[in-house]
């Protein structure tokens, strides 16, 4: 792959530094202004470098704590330079870090906390414009929706895939491998010394999980939207290319406060119905529903469950990646990256909407091409004839389901079981491999309390073990129900989201072990074969669990999250409205 190439603005008008919002702290005659040119000395710098210039503000998820953006701290410094280059002057804010790895109990509690704050210091600064950084899973719609209800002129730099993964010569994939070697080692199948080099193999490098899971489905889906530079999101993190990437994003930038494109010029309905066409394409993570959603929230997008469904019927998967297909995001950057798998879906995009960094979509896809067929397939040899999602809907699920059919054993795909159900995750651990259960292959695994308020935060839950000794036996795949979320690295005939929630009482709450459960993917149709009086009379019987926090972040979360199907944003700062500027004089 070469370099990208990328607009330049040159031609287009500059504003001048009383246009400039940041002009309200730093030009006007009073008090604060003054005060504000002082200790912008006292941060060392001469009144050339910064006065009547944009003032970017670099948004950083850098932390010790997150392998995923361990090289980001370097990587701000490339877009500072980009920035000072263009005649900006860049400063750079430490935010939160979303790990997917470390925080508990799942970063999906935080990303809301994130995107508040993300939100917040946009407006409360001297900011023109912003570049933020991030992409391990939350930490793109959390910077993204954030951003969106500032509405600047911002680019997104993504952190970048991690190298392949290898062992014994073995191409491996973080998280999808992880699992399937985790489950050889319950099979019996390797021992500790096999897993001790794996550990060291798995992941390699900065950058996050190098599968099409949810960071880097999240991350096409952001440079489908436009808000990246062209070919971001697949560079590699540790390639020179994404050092250049990230100085290019800060050239940038600077163009953008000039010609004032903001971020709702960019996020509009086209933008995300292109966004959900790629990730279906893409045999994407399902955690982009739920993003996706939230995110066209807060640019007034009304997107919904069935767009998923509707759009999934008209596009075919074509990225050979894990852990539906082959390959991996080095494969996908060499193969020409997204714009070479989206010049393969044109006739579905819209391509008269802009971009960061061209007038329409069509100019920024022109004269690209498809290096490797395998990895990109044509229209004619997709991996899959429909996208990657189905949305499920039934008494089960009356504000509805998604399941990742292409990554299930497709005899699962229309299947009635009695179910066997768990109230919980840790009793679920704790009793799976029990034989007494008596699970055999046909059964349907449920799990509840799993959800936005159940979980809490939707835990990634959703790929419930298989029985050791169906695992044995060589069973690698059963038909599971919850309403967590899944690892965009999972697979198998997990149907997930279940809305509303069990929690709050969703008919997933009244399900009981032995219960008929029919899964139908083709009729899009998810039953419980319980009869109306039956449930009705279960439902008067329940009780709602007790509320989990009296105070906090806990309490706050708890009072204003939403359930799945509308994207488990806040309520408060989904609601439609402008926030007034703040006044800095
Ligand atoms: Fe960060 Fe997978 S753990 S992207
Ligand atoms: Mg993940």
């Amino acid at each position: 792959a070469g370099d990208i190439a990328y607009g330049t603005g040159e031609g287009r008008g500059r504003k001048a530094p009383e246009e400039l919002r940041s002009h309200q702290w730093y030009g006007t005659d009073g008090l604060r202004s003054f005060s504000h040119r002082a200790r912008t000395r006292q941060l060392g710098y001469l009144p050339e470098e910064h006065l009547g210039k944009p003032v970017i503000a670099v948004l950083n998820t850098w932390s010790d704590i997150n392998p995923c953006h361990v090289h980001l701290r370097d990587r701000a410094q490339a877009v500072k330079r980009g920035v000072w280059q263009a005649g900006g002057f860049p400063l750079e804010f430490p935010v939160s870090t979303l790990s997917e790895t470390f925080q508990k109990p799942t970063p999906m509690l935080y990303r809301n906390l994130l995107a508040m704050e993300t939100e917040e210091l946009l407006r409360s600064y001297p900011v023109d414009g912003a570049v933020l950084l991030g992409g391990c899973d939350k930490s793109t719609p959390a910077l993204l929706m954030g951003a969106a209800s500032v509405d600047l002129p911002t680019i997104f730099v993504p952190a970048g895939p991690m190298l392949p993964g290898h062992w014994r010569n073995e191409v491996l994939g973080s998280g999808t491998d992880m699992w399937k070697y985790w489950d050889e080692k319950r099979a019996g199948l390797i021992g500790d010394c096999e897993l001790a080099e794996l550990e060291s193999g798995l992941a390699r490098s900065p950058g996050h999980c190098m599968t099409m899971g949810t960071a880097s489905t999240l991350t096409a889906a952001a440079e489908t939207l436009g808000v990246t530079m062209p070919g971001a999101s697949s560079i590699p993190a540790v390639d020179s290319g994404h050092d250049r990437m990230a100085a290019a994003s800060g050239l940038r930038i600077v163009d953008l406060v000039h010609q004032d494109l903001r971020l709702s010029r960019l996020l509009t309905r086209e933008a995300y119905e292109d966004a959900v066409a790629a990730v279906l394409a893409l045999g994407g993570s399902t955690n982009a529903v739920i993003h996706l959603i939230a995110m066209a929230g807060r640019s007034q997008v009304a997107l919904s469950l069935d767009d998923f469904d509707r759009i999934a019927r008209t596009v075919p998967v074509l990225a050979n990646l894990r852990p539906g297909g082959r390959h991996l995001m080095e494969d996908f950057h060499f193969a020409g990256g997204l714009p070479a798998f989206l010049s393969r879906l044109t006739d579905v995009l819209h391509l008269d909407r802009p971009t960061v960094a061209h007038p329409t979509l069509r100019a920024q896809l022109d004269g690209v091409r498809v290096h490797n067929d395998d990895v990109i397939r044509p229209r004619t040899n997709p991996l899959a004839d429909e996208g990657g999602v189905a949305v499920l809907r039934g008494n089960l699920c009356p504000d509805g389901a998604v399941i990742k059919h292409i990554a299930a054993e497709p005899h699962l795909l229309k299947h009635t079981g009695p179910a066997v159900v768990f109230d919980d995750y840790r009793t679920m651990q704790r009793t799976i491999d029990d034989p007494e259960l008596g699970i055999t292959p046909h059964h349907v695994l449920v799990l509840r309390n799993a959800g936005p308020l159940g979980g809490p935060g939707m835990p990634e839950y959703g790929m419930l073990p298989i029985p050791e000794y169906l695992l044995k036996q060589g069973v690698r795949d059963m038909v599971r129900l919850s309403d967590a979320r899944m690892s965009g690295t999972s697979y198998g005939a997990c149907v997930l989201h279940i809305a509303p929630e069990s929690y709050v009482g969703g008919p997933l709450a009244l399900v009981r072990t032995g219960d008929a459960i029919s899964l139908d993917v083709a009729a899009r149709s998810l039953q419980l074969d319980v009869s109306e009086e039956e449930l009705a009379r279960r439902r008067a019987a329940w009780t709602p669990p007790p509320q989990r926090y009296t105070r906090g972040y806990g309490a706050l979360y708890q009072e204003q999250i939403t359930q799945a199907d509308t994207g488990c944003d806040f309520a408060f700062l989904a609601a439609a409205g402008d926030v007034p500027d703040p006044y800095a004089g």
